[in-house]
Parts: structure tokens; sequence; C-alpha cells
């Protein structure tokens, strides 16, 4: 699922000398410093993991299995968002800023974009679940246009990207 590198140019932006591109393979170790250095209290249902060793095995699955954009900011990874197909036509979101870049617009930057591929990809919606405590999380996603679909404990949110009657 790595996007072609020479498409990349058409998707990518940069503003404020925050430049928001598609992941690559080679982005690894960033991605893999960005996580290490995640603030503890920003972890959400688990993510990222905690350890080096497992942050390294998930950052490679996710660079592996799905698409994935990152927020650049003077070399260094500061924001990241990730779609993993599901196998029905849809993909889990996932989404993570470092704690000194949040509510400064990258969350918003790197979602229209992962929803942009998604589309693009001709997948069918994006779902994603969030703890119900996480207000700016699901302020985001609803400002994104996600929907709860269930909230028996946690939030389970739906994007669809195709005429889908929700139920
Ligand atoms: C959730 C997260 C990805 C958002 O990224 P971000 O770059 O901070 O998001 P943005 O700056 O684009 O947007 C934040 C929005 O939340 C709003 N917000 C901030 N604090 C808020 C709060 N306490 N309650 C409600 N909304 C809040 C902001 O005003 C802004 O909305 P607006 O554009 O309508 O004004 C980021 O905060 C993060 O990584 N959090 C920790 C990890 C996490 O929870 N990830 C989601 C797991 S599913």
């Amino acid at each position: 699922m790595m996007f072609p590198a020479h498409k990349m140019n058409l998707i990518s932006e940069k503003t404020e000398n925050v430049l928001i591109r598609p992941a690559e393979k080679r982005d690894k170790d960033k991605l893999v410093e960005m996580y290490v250095n995640f603030h503890p209290e920003d972890r959400c249902l688990g993510l990222p993991p905690v350890s080096k060793p497992a942050i390294e095995a998930w950052v490679e699955y996710i660079l592996d299995i799905g698409f994935s954009f990152v927020a650049e900011f003077s070399g260094k990874i500061v924001g990241h968002v990730a779609v993993l197909p599901a196998g029905d036509g849809t993909g889990e979101l996932c989404i993570f800023v470092l704690r000194g870049y949040q509510n400064r617009g990258i969350g918003q930057k790197l979602m229209k974009k992962a929803i942009e591929m998604a589309k693009r990809k001709g997948m069918r919606g994006l779902f994603l679940t969030t703890s119900r405590c996480n207000v700016r999380a699901i302020h985001l996603f609803r400002k994104m246009g996600f929907r709860v679909v269930d909230s028996c404990y946690d939030y389970e949110m739906y994007l669809p990207l195709k005429d889908e009657k929700i139920c």
C-alpha cells in the first residue's frame, strides 16, 4: 500500500514550516523516535506501545500493511496518521501528534490527507476507536465527519466514504 514516490508531491503540503507528506519505509526510525518520546498521558487505548521494541514492531507493521502521512518539522516527525485496511473495504485510522505540537491544526491536516487518500483508493469507509474521555480527539473526528456508531464502552466512530446507510 506504499504510495509511488512520483505521485507524492501532489499530495504533500507545507505550511508554517510543517510539512505534511506521505510516510515512506525509510521514515521508520524517525517514527520510532516520535513514539519513544510520546507523552505517556497522551497514549490512547494502549497506543502507542511503551517499550522501544514494541514501538519498532508496531511502526514496521503499520508501514508494511497500511498507508500513512506524517507531519515533519525541522526534519523531525511530530505527527502521524495511519490507515490500516480491514479487509472489507474499510480501514482503521489512528492518529498521534506530539504534545508540543498539538492544537495547531496539524491533526486536521493529517486527517484530511488520510481521508483524501482513502477515497482515492476507493475505500468504503474509515473507522476508529477512541476513549470516551478523549474530548479533543472526539471533537476533531466529528469535525472531519466521523459519527459515533457504538458507545457501549469506548467510542467506535465511522466515516462513510461512499453512499452507505449507517445504522
Ligand atoms: C487528538 C490529536 C491527534 C489532535 O491533533 P491536534 O493536532 O492537536 O488537532 P488540531 O489542532 O488539528 O485540532 C484540535 C481541535 O480540538 C479542539 N480542542 C482542543 N482541546 C479541546 C478540548 N479539551 N475539548 C474539545 N475540543 C478541544 C481544538 O480547538 C481544535 O478544534 P477547532 O479546530 O475546531 O478549534 C492530538 O491531540 C493527539 O495526538 N492526542 C493524543 C493521542 C490521541 O488521543 N490520538 C487519538 C487516538 S484515537
